[in-house]
């Protein structure tokens, strides 16, 4: 199964990879090319979350679950790409619901931030996998500058978790106030 899952991992990362460029061109340049992009980046992004399907379910059938759970980088690694996951699909269901809007006025920012937030995600998670087989990149030594030490389980402590539920329901209570202001 480590053959399909080093084949499969290629989807969601290129997909990644072109959605994320997609949606910076969009929300940055006009023109032909940077319409192409706003108006093509749903089923990129569909096709994104189809391949981390696929490379999350072969990535679970390579080890035993109890040697991913005894190995901090091999966590780290599933870690990366839930958290990844999750972002694209935020994104896509931004895109989905936005349509047309969806790169209108300080919207497009929303998007900006989660693309970049989505592409260290995606690219750590890759990282991480490389570090598994044993070759690690050049992008380790800019985690490990960060303070990251990829071979010791990453953890949030619980105020920075207790913080991001704040901002988070902050947000969600900003948002329902704005519409019932324009509606
Ligand atoms: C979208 C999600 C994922 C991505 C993008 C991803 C990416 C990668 C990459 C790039 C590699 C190195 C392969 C190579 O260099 O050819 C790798 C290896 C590996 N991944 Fe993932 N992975 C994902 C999800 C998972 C999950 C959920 C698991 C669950 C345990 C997992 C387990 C592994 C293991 C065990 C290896 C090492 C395989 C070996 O030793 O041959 N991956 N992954």
């Amino acid at each position: 199964m480590a053959a399909t899952h080093h084949m499969l991992i290629h989807f969601p990362l290129a997909f990644w990879a072109l959605a994320t460029l997609m949606i910076l061109y969009g929300a940055v340049m006009t023109g032909r090319l940077a319409e192409l992009s706003r108006a093509t980046l749903l089923p990129v992004l569909l096709l994104s979350l189809l391949g981390a399907l696929a490379g999350i379910v072969s990535g679970f059938l390579i080890w035993p679950m109890e040697a991913n759970l005894s190995s901090p980088l091999a966590r780290n690694h599933i870690l990366m790409a839930f958290w990844s996951l999750g972002v694209f699909t935020m994104l896509t269901v931004l895109v989905w619901r936005g349509g047309e809007a969806a790169f209108d006025g300080a919207r497009r920012w929303a998007l900006v931030i989660l693309a970049l937030i989505g592409g260290l995600f995606f690219a750590t998670a890759g990282t991480l996998g490389g570090h598994l087989l044993g070759s690690s990149t050049a992008f380790s030594l800019l985690i490990e500058l960060l303070g990251w030490e990829v071979y010791t389980t990453f953890y949030s402590p619980l105020w920075v978790v207790a913080i991001m539920v704040l901002i988070g329901l902050a947000l969600g209570a900003l948002g329902i106030m704005n519409r019932r202001r324009a509606g």
